[in-house]
Formats: structure tokens, C-alpha cells, sequence
């Protein structure tokens, strides 16, 4: 038996993936302490990040931080030990958990931000370094 999956299609479809995903790196001992470090308010932050894959996906202005300037604090705060092995781990809860519950487009279109976005943060994080 094959079960089809629908596409991301409005703002509660992000709230579920926003929600599952964090569930996977909470659940992950290798990198969930960069989160629970930081994170002080967890409903705040699955808020604004469904805020920013919203407005990723669907245009709009809801999230208005800075999400380089906000990787560069966290990678000062662990002292510069962030890097390609968090990333990749980061990468592929994300990859995972569109898969398990969405399928199409939107999935794809995603998965590519993400990575894209994990290149030019982690330039920044460099940069910061120096
Ligand atoms: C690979 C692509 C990644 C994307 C697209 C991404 C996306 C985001 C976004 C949009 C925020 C909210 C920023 C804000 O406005 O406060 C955030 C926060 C955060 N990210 Fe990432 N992230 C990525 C990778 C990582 C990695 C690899 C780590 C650590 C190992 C990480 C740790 C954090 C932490 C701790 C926060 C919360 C910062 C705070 O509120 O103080 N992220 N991320």
C-alpha cells in the first residue's frame, strides 16, 4: 500500500514541519544542546520560524530578524566549533522531515533554501571569526 502526500500549501503545513523538525534536533544528542543553550523561549522560536518559512514560501514580511547575524552570535557563544558536521546534520533532519510528511514542489523548493541558506551562514560565521 502506498500513502500519498500532499504538497506544503498554506501556513499550518509549515507550522507542523517547523514543529516535527525541531522535535528531530531536540531528539539529537550530537547538536541539540546548540539549541537548548540558546533558546529560552520555545514557543518564541517555533513562532518566528514558521514566520521566516512562511514568508520563505509565501512572500509576506512576518519575520523581520537577521538570521546571518543571529548564527554568528550562536557560533561566538560555543567559540567557533560549529561547522560542515552540524550543518550536515542540520541539513538532513530538515531533508527527512519534508519527506516524511510532505511531497512535491515545495518540498524541493525547501530543501534547496535550506541549503543554500546553510552556505551563506556558514560564510558569515567564518567571516565573523577572523
Ligand atoms: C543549515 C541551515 C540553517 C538554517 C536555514 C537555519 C535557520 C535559522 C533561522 C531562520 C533562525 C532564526 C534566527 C533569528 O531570527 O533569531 C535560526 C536560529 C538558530 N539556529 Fe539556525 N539554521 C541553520 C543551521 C543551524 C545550525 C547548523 C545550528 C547549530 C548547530 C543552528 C543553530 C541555531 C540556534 C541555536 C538558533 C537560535 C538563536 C537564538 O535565538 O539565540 N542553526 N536558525
Amino acid at each position: 500500500m502506498t500513502t500519498t502526500l500532499k504538497d506544503i500549501t498554506n501556513r499550518e503545513d509549515i507550522a507542523i514541519l517547523v514543529r516535527t523538525f525541531y522535535d528531530r534536533i531536540r531528539a539529537d544528542d550530537e547538536i541539540n544542546f546548540y539549541f537548548n543553550e540558546m533558546i529560552t523561549d520555545w514557543e518564541e522560536h517555533l513562532e518566528k520560524l514558521t514566520d521566516f518559512w512562511e514568508m520563505n514560501l509565501f512572500g509576506g514580511k512576518k519575520y523581520k530578524a537577521d538570521p546571518l547575524q543571529a548564527h554568528v552570535k550562536v557560533d561566538a557563544h560555543f567559540e567557533g566549533k560549529i561547522g560542515p558536521n552540524e550543518f550536515g546534520i542540520w541539513l538532513n533532519h530538515w531533508a527527512q522531515t519534508l519527506d516524511e510528511l510532505f511531497e512535491g514542489e515545495n518540498v524541493e523548493i525547501l530543501k534547496r533554501r535550506a541549503r543554500k541558506m546553510g552556505t551563506f551562514i556558514y560564510m558569515a560565521m567564518f567571516k565573523s571569526r577572523s
